[in-house]
C-alpha cells in the first residue's frame, strides 16, 4: 500500500516536471521556468577555460559508464560550462537548464564540478530523449567541511575501494577525505625513514594478528592523493598518538611508553626526547605526502593505556623538570610538543575532542567532537573558540547499525543506533544536548567509518551506503530545505545509481529484501 502511495507521489512529481527533485544533495535554491529541455542522444560539452575544459573527460566517461552517450566539443556545447564572477564562494554554482541545454557558471572549478554533479543526476534521471524541466538551481553549501573518515588500521581495505569511495563522495558534494592510516592494530603507510613501521608495524590486524603486511606505498599515497584531488576532496591523513601506538611500537619498542592490563604498549612514551624526534621525522613525510593543510594526530582515549607512565622513571624525571602535576598534565605537555612541531611545518592541528583541554593554540587547532555523551567537549570547544566538526559516535559513525534487526555492527547502550533518518536530521538540537550549533565556529559534519566491525569491500559498502547521502544532505542542504519525505523519493534514483556502480548497498525501505552482509568473526 505505502509502495503504491509513494510511486503515486513520484508519477505526479514527474509529471509536474520537478526534477530537481532528483539531485543529492538538494541545492540550496531552486526556481522552475516555463518549457523543458530535451537531452540529445549525443550530449555535447564546451567549456570557456582550459580549466573548465578539465573536468569534462571525467564527466563523460561518467555518462557513458550510465549508458548516456557524450563528448568534449570545441562548439557551443548542450552543456557549457562558463567561468563567472558572480560566485563568492568556490563551491558555488549556477545551472541554468533551458530549451537550449544546461548552462553551468562557476568562479571556480569546484563549483563548476558541482554543477557538473547535479547536472549528472538531473540527465540520468530524464534519460536520452527525456526531458528536463527548465530552472534555475543557485547552489552553496551550508557547511565547507563535508567529510567522511575511513579506518585502515583495523582492517585494510584496500585502493580499488578507496577509490570507488571517492568517486561517490564527489558525486555527493562531499569534500573531505580524513584517512585514518595508523592505530594499534597497524601502521599502514610507508615511511622511509623508519621501514620497520610497514614490515613489522603493518602486519596483522584485528581479527587475525598474523596477517601480511598491508599498507599504502608512497606512490600509492600520490596516486589516491591526486585522484580525490581531482574530485576536490582533500585528504587529511591521521597518525593517531599518543595513545593507539600499539603497531608503531611493536616495529620500535624504544619509544614505548607502555600501556596498561588490557591495551598492553597502547602509548608513545612522551618522556623520551627520541620520541618527538621520531614523530616529528614521520611527519615531515607525512607533510610531503599531503598536500592538505590539516594533520590530523588523533589525540583520543589516551587514558585506555597510560597507567604504565606511573612507572617510568624518564616520565617522573619530566614531571619534575616541567612541573606536570599528573597523567593528563603529561598528555597534554606532549601534544603541545607536537602541536609545535606541526605549526613549524606551517599545518594546523586536528584532534579528537579530548585535546580542548590541552591548552593548545586556538588558531592552529581544530577539534573533532565524537562523544556525544560528553557535550560539555562542545560546550568547551565553543566557549574557548576553537573551529569544530561536529562527528558524533550517534548519529555519524556508520559502523553502528543502520537497523535493529541488524546483529554486526555497534550498538550504544539501550540499544541505539545510527539509522539513515538519524543521520538525515543531523545536525537538529536532540543531538548537541540542546547546545546551539549555529556558530561559525562550526566548520562543518563528518561521517565515521571505524573497522573493527567492517573487513571487506563490501561490508564497507554495506555500511557506507546508503547512508553517504543522508550525510551528504545534512552537510550541503539548509535546515530549512530538508525534507525527509521528499529525500527519501529522490533515494530512489541515488539507489539505481548505486546499481550501477555494483555497490552492496541497505536497502533501507525494504529492510527484509537485502540481507545483512555479515561483519567479521573474532579469531
Ligand atoms: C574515537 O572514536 N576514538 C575517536
Amino acid at each position: 500500500m505505502m509502495k503504491h502511495f509513494i510511486a503515486l507521489v513520484l508519477l505526479l512529481f514527474s509529471f509536474l516536471g520537478v526534477h530537481c527533485q532528483e539531485v543529492i544533495p538538494f541545492p540550496n535554491h531552486y526556481e522552475q521556468r516555463e518549457g523543458v529541455s530535451i537531452v540529445p542522444k549525443v550530449i555535447t560539452v564546451s567549456a570557456q577555460s582550459g580549466e573548465f575544459g578539465s573536468l569534462i573527460p571525467g564527466f563523460v566517461e561518467t555518462l557513458e559508464n550510465f549508458s548516456l552517450r557524450a563528448k568534449k566539443t570545441e562548439k557551443k556545447g548542450w552543456i557549457q560550462l562558463v567561468r563567472n564572477a558572480v560566485c563568492h564562494n568556490p563551491e558555488e554554482y549556477r545551472l541554468t537548464v533551458s530549451p537550449a541545454g544546461i548552462l553551468i557558471e562557476a568562479g571556480c572549478a569546484n563549483g563548476c564540478f558541482y554543477g557538473l554533479q547535479s547536472a549528472f543526476q538531473l540527465i540520468n534521471s530524464a534519460g536520452a530523449g527525456g526531458s528536463i524541466p527548465c530552472a534555475v538551481i543557485r547552489d552553496v553549501p551550508r557547511y565547507g567541511w563535508r567529510g567522511l573518515m575511513l579506518d585502515e588500521s583495523r582492517h585494510f581495505i584496500g585502493k580499488a575501494e578507496v577509490k570507488k569511495l571517492l568517486d561517490l563522495m564527489a558525486l555527493h558534494k562531499l569534500n573531505k577525505f580524513h584517512w585514518h592510516l595508523t592505530d594499534s592494530q597497524g601502521w599502514r603507510i610507508e615511511i622511509k625513514r623508519y621501514p620497520l613501521l610497514t614490515s613489522v608495524g603493518a602486519t596483522g590486524n584485528l581479527t587475525d594478528p598474523d596477517a601480511p603486511a598491508q599498507y599504502y606505498t608512497r606512490d600509492e599515497i600520490a596516486e589516491i592523493v591526486q585522484y580525490a584531488a581531482d574530485r576536490f576532496i582533500e585528504v587529511i591523513p591521521e597518525i593517531d598518538m599518543p595513545g593507539h601506538a600499539t603497531a608503531a611500537v611493536k616495529a620500535y619498542p624504544e619509544f614505548s611508553g607502555g600501556g596498561s592490563k588490557q591495551y598492553p604498549n597502547f602509548t608513545f612514551n612522551p618522556g623520551k626526547e627520541g620520541t618527538y624526534t621520531f614523530l616529528t621525522d614521520i611527519l615531515k613525510e607525512i607533510t610531503a605526502l599531503f598536500p592538505s593543510k590539516y594533520i590530523h594526530i588523533g589525540g583520543d582515549e589516551v587514558h585506555f593505556g597510560n597507567e604504565q607512565w606511573n612507572r617510568l622513571p624518564e616520565i617522573g624525571d619530566l614531571m619534575k623538570r616541567e612541573r606536570l602535576s599528573d597523567l593528563v598534565a603529561v598528555e597534554h605537555y606532549f601534544l603541545n610538543r607536537m602541536s609545535d612541531s606541526i605549526r613549524i611545518l606551517n599545518k594546523t592541528v586536528i584532534g579528537w575532542d579530548e585535546v580542548v583541554t590541552a591548552g593548545l593554540p586556538v588558531s592552529n587547532t581544530v577539534v573533532m567532537w565524537w562523544r556525544q555523551e560528553r557535550p560539555e567537549q562542545l560546550e568547551k570547544a565553543i566557549s574557548k573558540s576553537y573551529e569544530i566538526v561536529l562527528c558524533p559516535r550517534l548519529p555519524l559513525y556508520l559502523d553502528f547499525v543502520q537497523h535493529p534487526s541488524h546483529k554486526y555492527g555497534r550498538k550504544w547502550s539501550k540499544g541505539e543506533y545510527a539509522p539513515m533518518e538519524k543521520v538525515y536530521h543531523f545536525p537538529g538540537m536532540s543531538y548537541t544536548s540542546g547546545i546551539s550549533v549555529d556558530t561559525p565556529l562550526i566548520k562543518g559534519i563528518q561521517g565515521n567509518v571505524w573497522t573493527e566491525v567492517i573487513h571487506t569491500p563490501e561490508r564497507l559498502q554495506f555500511m557506507v551506503y546508503p547512508r553517504m547521502s543522508a550525510l551528504a544532505e545534512a552537510a550541503w542542504t539548509q535546515d530549512r530545505l530538508k525534507n525527509y519525505e521528499n529525500f527519501n523519493m529522490r533515494m530512489e534514483k541515488m539507489m539505481e545509481i548505486f546499481k550501477k556502480y555494483g555497490i552492496v548497498f541497505f536497502d533501507y525501505k525494504n529492510p527484509d529484501s537485502t540481507p545483512e552482509v555479515a561483519g567479521p568473526e573474532r579469531r
